[in-house]
């Protein structure tokens, strides 16, 4: 565990953030990410103390450390928020460590929203033919503590030829009203205007039959939103045909994962989006969307953007609206002039990306 205290001059509202790397890419875009969110601070007057933690693969496989037992109600105790990169390595192929640190993370510290925007800063990112912002501007809000997710379930005969393996389909009644008024509400507070629930009710008869229900009695309170039903099949062909008719897009945990990636897809790639794991009013949890990319780790190559965009979501969450905004607006100038990593189209590293940024903001 490394603490830092970040101060400037003036410091008007401290706030302790929990920084966890992680693996992989992780290691490389959250050093950016707190370095463009110190020059946002600083710019704007604001206090930080930052504290690291070395949870992940490495310490893993040198001391068995996943989540330690005390973490939730450390965080709890001792944090407003926490900045998190990426679980996930090859030499862990259970990804033990990683469900226990971000799927315990989410679950102990119940923070059932998980929200994802997918926003197209820049017509040239999207795959599509004559799109902008306007027609791509997505909000993906997944239901984050229950559904397959859960944990439920075992195998019998393991190993065997008669081997049975369940993972159940765990949706509570509270799970699912809270996370669909989460979703109206979202779409009150942001301006939207249209709430789509995605489910597969066709098929699972039970379990999404509660979706509908649920959705029914909840859109009947929000008459001033148009809301919408889809089946997640067709939803994810509609997003990639054409995404303008979506707004905010409700799911269930399984789909929002699978969803928030298409999302990803249509507006620069898993460099590109943040989300945030968010119990509102409580300690909540950011990150990008991306995992921990083994593919590029290493390399200086792995764009900073989706890290840094969720330090600003979480400056947002904490009341920082100023410092969000200087945020985005450096990423959005970041994207206008290239000065980005390869995947967008620029020629920098990771860590030059990330300077970038940093001066971009100082300067705000
Ligand atoms: P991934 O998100 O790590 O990578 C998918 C693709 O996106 C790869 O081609 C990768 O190079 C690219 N990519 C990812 N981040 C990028 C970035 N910042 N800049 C440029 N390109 C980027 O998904 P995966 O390959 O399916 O999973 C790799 C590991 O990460 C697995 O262990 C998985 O379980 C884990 N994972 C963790 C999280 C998380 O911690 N939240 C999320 C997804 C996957
Ligand atoms: C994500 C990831 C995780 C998830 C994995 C790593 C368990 O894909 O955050 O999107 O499925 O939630
Ligand atoms: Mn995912």
């Amino acid at each position: 565990m490394v603490e830092e205290s970040f101060k400037t001059s003036s410091g008007k509202s401290r706030k302790r953030i929990a920084v966890i790397p992680g693996d992989g890419v992780g290691k490389e875009v959250i050093p950016e990410a707190v370095k463009v969110l110190k020059a946002a601070a600083a710019a704007c007057g604001r206090e930080i103390h930052l504290t690291e933690f070395d949870w992940g693969a490495d310490r893993f496989l040198r001391d068995g450390t996943t989540l330690p037992v005390d973490a939730p109600e450390m965080f709890r105790r001792e944090h407003d928020a926490i900045l998190l990169g990426a679980l996930g390595d090859p030499r862990v192929p259970s990804n033990q460590h990683g469900a226990d640190i971000l799927l315990g993370l989410r679950f102990k510290l119940d923070l059932y929203v998980n929200l994802r925007p997918c926003i197209l800063f820049d017509e040239r990112l999207t795959p599509l033919k004559n799109r902008t912002e306007k027609d791509v501007n997505i909000c993906v809000i997944r239901e984050n503590t229950e559904g397959l997710y859960s944990g439920v379930g075992g195998f019998f005969k393991k190993g065997t030829a008669d081997e049975i393996a369940t993972q159940e389909d765990i949706n509570t009644r509270k799970g699912v009203e809270r996370i669909i008024r989460y979703a109206f509400e979202f779409a009150v507070a942001r301006g939207y205007k249209r709430v789509c629930m995605s489910d597969k009710s066709n098929a699972l008869a039970f379990g999404h039959d509660l979706w509908q229900r649920v959705f029914k009695e909840v859109r009947s309170e929000y008459p001033g939103i148009e809301s919408s039903h889809m089946f997640i099949d067709n939803l994810l062909m509609q997003m990639v045909r054409d995404p303008s008719q979506f707004q905010v897009i409700v799911t269930c945990n399984l789909f929002g994962d699978i969803a928030s990636d298409v999302g990803a897809g249509l507006v620069g790639g898993l460099g590109v989006t943040p989300s945030g794991n968010i119990h509102p009013g409580r300690v909540s949890l950011f990150e990008p969307v991306h995992g921990s990319a083994p593919d590029i780790a290493g390399k200086n190559i792995a764009n900073p953007i989706g890290a840094v965009l969720a330090a600003a979501m979480m400056c947002e969450y904490l009341g920082w609206n100023d410092i969000a905004r200087g945020m985005e607006e450096g990423v959005r100038a970041a994207i206008r002039e290239r000065a980005t990593t390869v995947d967008l189209g620029g020629a920098l590293g990771t860590r030059a990306a990330g300077d970038w940024l940093e001066n971009k903001v100082a300067a705000c």
